[in-house]
């Protein structure tokens, strides 16, 4: 039997590796399952990411202060937010397989299945009963049984009873392991934010509405951790926490969504592949007063991105509560203390870089004309421009190394003198260079170099002086290019 074409996400994962954005983890150790160590290129990717982030959510504005907090807490800190308790995910095991699910995952994965042999009515139906059986394990359990979901490794439905899995990794402070001293890494960067409400209240004075922004790593425990770097045990979260007058929160639950919203498309997501989904009232979090993701149509399906929660006062209530410290805001005009609502935009980091790469594939022409283009936003691209001396004599390197080095105060550039041009413009369509300069015999006498641009192929020529506003001019003005040639198009 002939092997299957690799699948779109077969392409990137491997694109990912052969161009260094994404490696394996403990590679040369056999590997540690779902975790991925960032390469070269892909912290690169992963910076641009958190610097839009923070330029749109604390730069860009008068009201958002950063934050920096600690990955381990007193455990006091989970115990007051919920976490210890209820933070987990219901696990279903298969008696002959060994193998380990999330009850959840289980059904929406059968109703994927009827979704595909056309059952749609049904498998809305399944949905429907999976929405009401979230966070009862008996319901999840029968629901599994009655839609005959079968084990996808030993196809028998010999389930153990569901029951609640704590995401939390633990671990212990000091040299002594013992319960005095187990302490967690944390599972969200928000909590930090809420402790120290009052210390930034101090030291900044701000005053109702404000935020708080953090990026960091985060840890959880996951169940099923999959699909490349969707979902992984380690990641970095972009979180904003936004106080506010408690009458104002709905107002500013839509303000952040819609920002929240046109911020992936600002940076050039499809957005025929992009939805917002209100949550309904049977998904929201105990503390949640509303909820929308925003969603992206990968190609294992529709995905959420980035959750916009309105938290309510739920969680400087609790810590106030728990610690003995009252968690509020004194408005001096009118002599009150408030207890401020809270509109929480989450992001993931891995997630959006993981986005942009997998929206950003495309393929072009045939046989060995075909090109790979990753179409990134020239803002996210890990490489702005190339510099290539057309040979590697006659004074053309000595130009390159000189073109290089002012373009390098403005972007992120690359040298390249190897391998025939063509070979060079197919390496950096890959990994989504938008801009190459070639320097040859001409650019030594007349100060020009020719100008490519990666998504038209367009060649032009440019007087070295006027470069760097051409390419400030084209960045500022780039428009994503119609998309998308058959494979990748398919896949979404
Ligand atoms: N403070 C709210 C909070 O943490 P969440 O929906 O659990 O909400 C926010 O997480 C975002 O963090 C998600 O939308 C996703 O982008 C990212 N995220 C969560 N769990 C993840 C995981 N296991 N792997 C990668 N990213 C994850």
């Amino acid at each position: 039997m002939s092997k299957p074409p690799p699948s779109l996400m077969d392409k990137i994962v491997s694109l990912c590796k052969r161009r260094g954005f994404v490696f394996p983890a403990s590679e040369i150790y056999g590997g540690q399952g779902s975790t991925y160590d960032w390469g070269p290129l892909g912290v690169e990717l992963k910076k641009r990411v958190k610097d839009a982030w923070w330029e749109s959510m604390v730069y860009s504005r008068q009201d958002v202060v950063g934050l920096d907090s600690a990955i381990i807490q007193s455990p006091d800190v989970w115990r007051a937010s919920g976490h210890l308790g209820g933070f987990a995910d219901p696990l279903i095991d298969n008696k002959t397989s060994k193998q380990r699910y999330r009850a959840d995952h289980l059904i929406e994965g059968q109703a994927a299945k009827l979704r595909k042999k056309g059952k749609d009515a049904e498998a809305d139906a399944l949905d429907a009963r999976l929405l009401g059986a979230i966070g009862d394990n008996a319901a999840l359990h029968a629901l599994i049984l009655e839609s005959g979901v079968k084990d996808p490794v030993s196809g028998t439905d010999d389930w153990t009873e569901v029951r609640q899995f704590n995401l939390m990794f633990k671990t212990f402070v000091g040299p002594l392991e013992d319960t005095a001293n187990v302490a967690y890494l944390r599972p969200e960067t928000a909590q930090g934010i809420f402790i120290n409400f009052n210390n930034v209240v101090t030291a900044t004075r701000k005053k109702l509405p404000f935020g708080v922004a953090q990026i960091g790593k985060s840890f959880r425990n996951e169940i099923t951790p999959g699909n490349f770097v969707f979902r992984t045990r380690e990641f970095e979260q972009m979180e904003m926490e936004w106080f506010c007058e408690p009458e104002e929160a709905p107002k500013w639950y839509l303000y952040w969504r819609e920002q929240r919203y046109q911020w992936y498309l600002d940076l050039g997501v499809d957005p025929s592949c992009l939805r917002m989904r209100e949550h309904a009232e049977d998904e929201l979090a105990h503390y949640a007063a509303g909820c929308a993701d925003v969603e992206y149509q990968f190609p294992f399906g529709w995905s959420e991105l980035e959750g916009v929660a309105n938290r309510t006062d739920y969680d400087l209530k609790k810590h106030s509560e728990a610690s003995g410290t009252a968690l509020t805001w004194f408005d001096q005009e009118n002599q009150r203390h408030v207890a401020p609502f809270v509109i929480e935009p989450a992001a993931g980091c891995d997630r959006t870089a993981m986005t942009f790469l997998v929206d950003a594939y495309d393929e072009e022409g045939e046989g060995k004309d075909q090109r790979v283009v990753l179409r990134f936003h020239p803002r996210i691209a890990p490489v702005t421009v190339a510099v290539f001396p057309l040979v590697k004599k006659e004074g053309m390197p000595e130009k390159a190394a000189e073109i290089e080095a002012v373009l390098r105060k403005r972007f992120r550039t690359e040298i390249e003198a190897n391998a025939s041009i063509g070979k060079r413009y197919r390496r950096q369509d890959e990994i989504g260079t938008p801009f190459c300069v070639t320097v040859d015999g001409d650019s030594l006498t007349d100060d020009t170099v020719t100008l490519r641009e990666r998504d038209g192929m367009t060649q032009e020529r440019i007087p070295v002086d006027s470069l760097v506003a051409t390419l400030e001019a084209r960045i500022d003005g780039w428009r994503r290019p119609q998309r998308r040639s058959s494979a990748a198009a398919a896949a979404h």
